[in-house]
């Protein structure tokens, strides 16, 4: 039996989890005791783990290895029953949304920053989920950074390493640990979903894909799938082997961080087809030969067209969005006669929705799309899903873009991110805007009048819990809208994001440059928000 030690510890600051979880600089998680109070604290916050099951996994980041050995060790000294952990450490966010699913397990911990860097200078992440498989409720994060504030011991075995490369059943004390094989159930799972023999076809009939796994998890899941199940040629994911640095890459997939594959993919031998996924694959990037699709236009393509995949082949429940996504994906749901939910940013906010049928497919702009299959987000899921629709459409994506525009219209849609920028400035610059906003309606600027202003606030429909201040909206007469809102993943300063949006559905307007088309609205946002004068900045550090 091994040793069980109490170590006395005191409350490290800035232990507070935001929409995803913990995000910190790597040197801060590898603190002495920080990570074992987070993690202690997150034990005591969900109940105790005596008797219970967990999953554990992450995206193959620079000390993934070391926290998953502390964290496993930890579970034993805190009496977990079993822990599922996936071979290496690895699981991408929804391969571990799905195995808590499958093997009714009490929930999960998954160790990424998502698409922020990895590495000793970069960052590290830890986020739990819960059973449904969905991240931890903001009532859980609450009562974990309560946690943090308190705490004055944690529990944790003395044993040697356990050999997680090696699949099976090994003992930690009373703790059975199984290392599985992290794409197997996934696999599994994408089989009920897709109808693979038409994907196969397509990929046969000499349609070209690149799908870019950025170094990053996705590159067994895609490996395995698309080239192994469906015959995509050998190569045609790029980047496939997963590196603790990401091979010192942003592994976020926009138009900036995945150049490689925007450089492909406007060529002139682009292929057919191409899609990024970030860290920890619960984002998805989608492209078409010379063509890009922005994430609010996918989920509205996706929604319009999920019933060509045979898991989706019985109609949509519902579809939600996050508020600051645009608003594309209601123009469909209207026309289907199905619901639409508008929720705040972050994944956590589908849970209920998606637990109480409300709503089958979800999506947010910053390039998560995902379904009722799990309870995450789902950066492979949304480029077999695109693949099935192709398969069943024969047609280019650039053509299925120019239809579902010339049928619904286009929601010319931007975010303009000023990152790293001044906290206290940033927060001074929202506040001073809430403060305006009963005085802009009936307001003409750019030659846009404005209709209404608010800051968001959501009530959930299922369990009527409110979340306040979400965002400051702008809606102009004619449908454009501006969104402001302080990011809550960032871990330098703060991220000030300014979502743009413009409807037109004047088939001659319909082809023109996204920067160019929201033109008045980006000056409209300048001078209703004076975001040079509290930011210092002229310009956005990147625009997606
Ligand atoms: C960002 C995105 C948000 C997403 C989250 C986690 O959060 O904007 O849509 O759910 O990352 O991937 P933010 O930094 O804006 O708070
Ligand atoms: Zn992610």
């Amino acid at each position: 039996m091994e040793n069980i030690m109490v170590v006395p510890t005191t409350p490290i600051e800035g232990q507070q989890p935001g929409t995803s979880g913990l995000r910190k600089k790597t040197a801060e998680f590898m603190q002495p005791h920080f990570l074992n109070n987070f993690t202690q604290a997150t034990f005591k916050a969900v109940g105790g783990l005596t008797g219970k099951i967990l999953v554990l996994g992450g995206d193959g980041r620079y000390f993934n290895d070391k926290a998953a050995q502390i964290i496993l060790k930890m579970a034993a000294a805190n009496g977990l029953s079993r822990l599922i952990v996936g071979q290496d450490v690895l699981l991408s966010t929804p391969a571990a949304s799905n195995l808590i699913r499958q093997r009714k397990a009490d929930g999960g911990i998954i160790l990424s920053a998502s698409h922020n860097p990895g590495g000793p200078e970069e960052d590290f992440g830890m986020k739990y989920n819960m059973a449904n498989g969905g991240p931890a409720t903001e009532s859980v994060t609450d009562r974990i950074l309560e946690e943090t504030r308190t705490i004055n011991f944690y529990q944790i075995v003395e044993a040697p390493d356990l050999d997680l490369s090696k699949l099976g059943i090994q003992q930690l004390g009373q703790m059975i640990a199984e290392v599985v094989d992290p794409v197997r159930d996934y696999h599994s799972l994408m089989e009920t979903l897709f109808d693979f023999d038409a994907i196969r076809d397509l990929l046969a009939s000499g349609f070209s894909i690149t799908v870019d796994a950025m170094h990053a998890v996705t590159g067994p899941y895609a490996k395995a799938i698309l080239e192994k199940d469906l015959g995509a040629p050998t190569g045609s994911v790029l980047n496939a082997v997963p590196l603790s640095d990401f091979g010192k890459g942003h592994p976020d997939p926009n138009p900036v961080w995945a150049k490689e594959l925007m450089g492909i993919m406007f060529a002139d031998d682009a292929p057919d087809f191409g899609a990024a996924m970030d860290g920890d694959g619960d984002r998805n990037m989608i492209l078409g030969r010379s063509t890009y699709v922005t994430p609010s236009d996918s989920l509205a393509v996706l929604v319009a067209n999920a019933h060509f995949a045979p898991g989706y082949k019985g109609g949509l429940a519902g579809v939600a969005r996050s508020m600051p996504t645009s608003r594309a994906a209601d123009r469909v749901a209207e026309k289907l006669g199905i619901d639409a939910f508008e929720t705040p940013t972050g994944w956590k906010f589908f849970g209920n929705l998606l637990d109480a049928g409300k709503v089958t497919l979800c999506g947010e702009e910053s390039a998560g799309t995902g379904s009722d299959h799990v309870r995450e987000k789902d950066g492979l899921w949304a480029i077999l899903l695109w693949l099935n629709i192709l398969a069943v459409r024969k047609q280019p994506v650039a053509q299925i873009m120019e239809e579902h525009w010339a049928e619904y219209g286009r929601n010319f849609y931007s975010r303009h991110d000023y990152e790293g920028v001044d906290a206290a400035r940033a927060k001074e610059m929202i506040s001073a805007l809430s403060g305006s906003l009963d005085s802009l309606p009936g307001t003409k600027i750019e030659g846009l009048v404005i209709q209404a202003a608010d800051d968001f606030s959501y009530s959930d429909p299922v369990d009527q819990s409110v979340s306040p201040n979400q965002g400051v909206r702008i809606m102009f007469e004619g449908g454009a809208r501006i969104v402001f809102r302080l990011s809550g993943t960032g871990t330098v300063g703060a991220t000030l994001r300014v979502y743009l949006e413009r409807y037109e559905d004047s088939p001659e307007l319909l082809q023109q440059d996204p920067q160019v088309a929201l033109a008045p609205i980006i000056r409209a946002a300048e001078k209703i928000a004076q975001i040079q004068k509290y930011t210092g900045r002229d310009a956005p550090d990147v625009k997606t």
